[in-house]
């Protein structure tokens, strides 16, 4: 059998599996197959699957079933399933992707390797979702990464115990667990080193850090990456309102490269919805929290997470989260139209609400806050920013002066997370750069550049 050594990588979901993603392209590196975007070259096909919505799930499978065909041409390119959906499926998945090779749950990739040589030497339908319980602890493999990127992801812990009733999360991620402090500071260190700027810590609750463990807590952790030479921002995702912490308010307002910037998933805006989700908060509390952050941090951005048409969501509980919205006035929200999964209790609740009500709340939501994310947006026209340039922009600007030129731009992000669109002038990727405002669109700004910011 001849291994040409390229793996080609497919990742579905969020952000901590596009991390994951990058450890599983470092162990087949070790394994002799270098990461290709060419997938009719790849010996090797992984897709990195996610469970949180139905689509999400679909996706997994609709791609991986398009190598059925594919493997009859070529018998030994080897399938393989990881992430949610292979730990949520196990043998299961075998039954919609019969030529899958190799089910690799969340905590299964210490195993991956080994995984893959016994594929090569003939064994078939692996299945691999024992709960390890354990972090795969690996320094990043900067060789692996798609692309020199300034900003990257670094999951500080995994797993979710506060099982809200909609969500797979703590069914397929596991017990909540911490990496180790210092664990994290080294791999901030090596890709600082590397050239990276900017890193967006990971956990599905990070205000909760290191609290099983005894260990620093996560505004302690952020002193420490703060003092990191290199690194010149940090983000995070996602704290719950239920342990928003007075010490996490003081760590954005006072640590210098902890960005101005909150998400913070409300999910509704509805008591009795609430308390359906078990998200352990009331609508007053979410919003008296929000107060006193913006009392420490006035020009905080805030962004949320919010699910539509919950199981017995009525009108007013709907009009309740449109209120929320236009208390608050988020910078960005992401919001989703409720899912079924079968393993969360939310599934056996009366009262399940149809599609059409569903997709009618959720382009009614997605509409309004179109407004505030331009008023925002517009806020920013005068202003000079500190914008990180992330690189050039896959876009032109038409019409640019009195010319009516068209020009390339680089595109950049200030600290509040929006896109800065600019000229391409001297400046360099990775650097801070501080650009006046002059416009404001929906997603995105522009203006120009007017010296250094770091
Ligand atoms: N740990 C984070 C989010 C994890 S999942 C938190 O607590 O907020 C990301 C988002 O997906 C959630 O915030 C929620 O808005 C959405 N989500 C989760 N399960 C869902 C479901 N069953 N249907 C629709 N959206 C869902
Ligand atoms: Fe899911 Fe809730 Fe855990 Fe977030 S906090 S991952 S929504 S169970
Ligand atoms: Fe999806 Fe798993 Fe992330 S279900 S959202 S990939 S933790």
């Amino acid at each position: 059998m001849k291994y040409s050594g390229f793996a080609y990588i497919n990742t579905i979901g969020c952000q901590m599996n596009v991390y994951d993603s990058e450890k599983l392209a470092s162990i087949l590196k070790s394994y002799g197959f270098e990461k290709t975007n060419d997938m009719d070259t790849a010996d090797i096909v992984v897709c990195n699957t996610c469970s949180i919505r139905h689509k999400a799930e679909e996706k997994a499978f609709s791609f991986l079933g398009r190598f059925a065909k594919i493997k009859k041409k070529k018998p030994h390119l080897i399938t393989v399933m990881a992430g949610c959906v292979a730990q949520q499926e196990g043998k299961k998945a075998f039954e919609r992707i019969p030529h899958l090779d190799l089910v690799l749950g969340t905590q299964a990739f210490s195993r991956f390797g080994q995984h893959i040589d016994s594929i090569k030497s003939g064994q078939q339908r692996i299945v691999d979702t024992k709960d390890s319980q354990m972090i795969y602890e690996t320094m990043p493999d900067t060789a692996c990464f798609d692309e020199n990127k300034v900003s990257r992801f670094v999951t500080i812990m995994q797993g979710c115990e506060n099982f809200c009733t909609y969500c797979v999360v703590p069914y397929v991620r596991g017990q909540e667990r911490s990496r180790l402090p210092q664990s994290i500071v080294e791999e901030i260190t090596v890709l600082a080193n590397s050239g990276v700027k900017e890193v967006t810590l990971l956990g599905q609750n990070v205000n909760s850090y290191g609290q099983k463990e005894g260990q620093i807590s996560f505004p302690q952790l952020l002193t420490k990456i703060n003092e990191i030479n290199g690194i010149h921002r940090i983000r995070f995702a996602t704290s719950h309102p239920k342990d928003l912490s007075s010490d996490l308010m003081y760590a954005i307002r006072d640590l210098d490269k902890v960005c101005n910037h909150l998400h913070l998933p409300v999910q509704s805006g509805s008591n009795h919805i609430l308390k359906k989700m078990n998200r352990g908060y009331t609508r007053e509390l979410y919003i008296k929290q929000i107060l006193e952050l913006k009392k420490q941090c006035p020009d905080i951005a805030l962004s949320t997470d919010i699910i539509v048409g919950f199981p017995s969501e009525t009108k007013e509980d709907f009009n309740d989260t449109v209120d929320l919205l236009q208390k608050i006035e988020f910078d960005s929200i992401f919001a989703f139209a409720y899912s079924d999964r079968s393993s969360a209790p939310a599934a056996k609740f009366p009262n399940q609400i149809d599609e059409k009500e569903k997709s009618d709340r959720l382009n009614k939501l997605l509409k309004q806050q179109e407004h505030y994310t331009e008023k925002k947006n517009k806020d920013q026209v005068g202003k000079i920013l500190k914008v990180l340039v992330e690189g050039k922009s896959a876009k032109k600007r038409n019409g640019f002066d009195q010319y009516n030129k068209t020009i390339e731009q680089m595109v950049g992000r200030t600290e509040s997370n929006k896109i800065v669109h600019f000229p391409i002038e001297h400046v360099n990727i990775g650097e801070i750069i501080k650009i006046q405002i002059e416009s404001a669109y929906s997603h995105s700004l522009w203006g120009h550049p007017v010296g250094t910011g770091a």
